[in-house]
């Protein structure tokens, strides 16, 4: 994680996390295509089933690259977005092949701005950076050389807990202004315009 992301834009009375999957986000209306516990509605997030300009934030974390239409759900984020509301967009750059229930696209942090539709950037950068990239890879390298299901699941938790400390080294990467070019996760902050 990049110390360096704001967290404090405000939350309001209405928050809504899109694709939250079975997190628990307290002060968030949790929205995912699937049915789970922790799930409060259940439905796409092409076609936002709340009214205009009622949630303060939204939360969409790693969700674009699985939906078809990542412009048509930008396009419902910014309706349902309060004005001078906050949404904060998290989405893979390199990173392993991973199917929820789709998995279509990888951002970069320019082509994720291409969906900001109007509202205003005020944040931008990487949540996750090149140690992290290298990490899933190896990770998802290991699992191939197993045939068996449970043996990659061994590999992953096995590998995923000796390689974990290595993470650190992206505090000092984020300082490079090259760190997208092998970045893991990146991010931005939009602010839709009024209020
Ligand atoms: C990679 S998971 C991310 C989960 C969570 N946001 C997190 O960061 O841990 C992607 C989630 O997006 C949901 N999702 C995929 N397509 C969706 C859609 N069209 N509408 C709503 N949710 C969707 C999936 O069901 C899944 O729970």
């Amino acid at each position: 994680m990049n110390p360096r992301e704001p967290k404090d834009f405000p939350l309001g009375r209405w928050n809504l996390c899109v694709g939250g999957a079975g997190r628990v986000m307290d002060g968030y209306v949790n929205l995912d295509l699937f049915a789970m516990p922790g799930v409060n509605v259940a439905a796409d997030a092409a076609e936002l089933p709340f009214r205009s300009d009622i949630f303060q934030r939204v939360e969409c974390d790693a969700v674009l690259e699985h939906v078809r239409d990542p412009a048509q759900v930008m396009s419902e984020i910014r309706r349902v977005l309060a004005p001078g509301g906050y949404a904060h967009l998290v989405t893979p750059f390199c990173h392993p092949f991973h199917e929820y229930p789709k998995d279509f696209r990888r951002f970069t942090l320019d082509g994720l701005k291409e969906l900001a539709g109007g509202m205003e950037v005020v944040a931008e950068g990487w949540r996750t950076g090149p140690t992290a990239t290298l990490l899933v890879i190896v990770i998802e390298y290991g699992k191939l050389l197993f045939p068996f299901r449970a043996w990659r699941a061994v590999m992953h938790v096995v590998l995923g807990w000796l390689l974990f400390p290595l993470r650190y080294l992206d505090l000092l990467l984020f300082r490079s202004a090259s760190v997208g070019r092998i970045g893991n996760h990146c991010y931005i902050w939009l602010r839709k315009p009024g209020g």
